[in-house]
């Protein structure tokens, strides 16, 4: 009897460890698909995030794609409004003149003729001006006539250098010295290409004709389509220049 209940209580013992253990496995099998879950849990979430995410920065993406082309399309709406604002509005008159003066004659025709024609002006300076001495023709060692004695005498010419862009109709204007144009003019028309230029020689002088100055002029300058000049006293009317100006037409 003692022996039945020894082996009863040991069965039974080995039933309950049975089911013992057998309840740990389901927890452990629980605790793992639970970490599995939470592991898949977070996974998901990650997914989750990343694809929550990767729309905005789809809409980043897209917006800065959007930007861009609109940032694009005004530089390029911009574009054609610069250019047309840059075509017209020429920065000044076609027309110039350019004098050299001694003593204030040539200048004041060559004013008049700027005011008819709308025109710039353009005064021709020596480097190194000429005094009343210099100036006098009674004097045969005088600078003006030694100059004038010499044909490759080419005074230096004074100021802020020309810019002839634009221009395509020059006045050129200067005293009668000795019969033609004084040497510096000569220094003026072989310091400048006047292609795609007329040029219109005038002058003033005591009596004499304005002589061989344009086609001396012409031949130094080398270039610039030369009309006939023309000599007017230091008193022309504006009519007269005007009729003379019209004539040129
Ligand atoms: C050196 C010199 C030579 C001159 N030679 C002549 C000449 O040959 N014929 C003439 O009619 N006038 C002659 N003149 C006078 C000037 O041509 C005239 O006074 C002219 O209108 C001066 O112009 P301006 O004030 O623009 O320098 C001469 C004047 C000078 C200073």
């Amino acid at each position: 009897m003692k022996k039945m209940i020894s082996v009863l209580l040991a069965a039974v013992l080995l039933v309950s460890l049975a089911g013992c253990a057998q309840t740990q496995k389901e927890d452990a099998g629980s605790q793992a698909s639970a970490a599995e879950n939470k592991a898949a849990e977070k996974t998901e979430s990650a997914t989750t995030a990343e694809s929550t995410a990767a729309p905005e920065s789809a809409i980043e993406t897209d917006a800065t794609a959007e930007k861009e082309p609109a940032t694009s399309e005004a530089e390029s709406a911009a574009e054609p409004a610069s250019e047309s604002a840059a075509e017209p509005a020429p920065e000044h008159s076609e027309t110039l003149v350019v004098v050299f003066s001694a003593t204030g004659t040539t200048l004041g025709v060559a004013e008049k003729i700027a005011a008819i024609t709308d025109a710039d002006l353009y005064e021709i300076t020596a480097a190194e001006p000429y005094t009343d001495e210099d100036l006098n023709y009674s004097n045969s060692a005088s600078r003006s006539t030694t100059e004038q004695n010499d044909k490759s005498a080419r005074p230096e010419i004074g100021g802020d250098p020309l810019d002839l862009t634009g221009y395509t109709t020059i006045y050129i204007g200067f005293p009668i010295w000795w019969g033609e144009e004084p040497r510096i003019m000569d220094t003026f028309v072989e310091s400048y290409s006047f292609d795609g230029i007329t040029l219109i020689p005038f002058c003033t002088s005591a009596s004499s004709g304005i002589g061989r100055s344009g086609p001396n002029m012409e031949a130094l300058a080398g270039s610039g389509t030369w009309l006939d000049g023309k000599r007017f006293s230091g008193g022309v009317s504006e009519d007269d220049l005007r009729a003379w100006i019209e004539s040129l037409q």
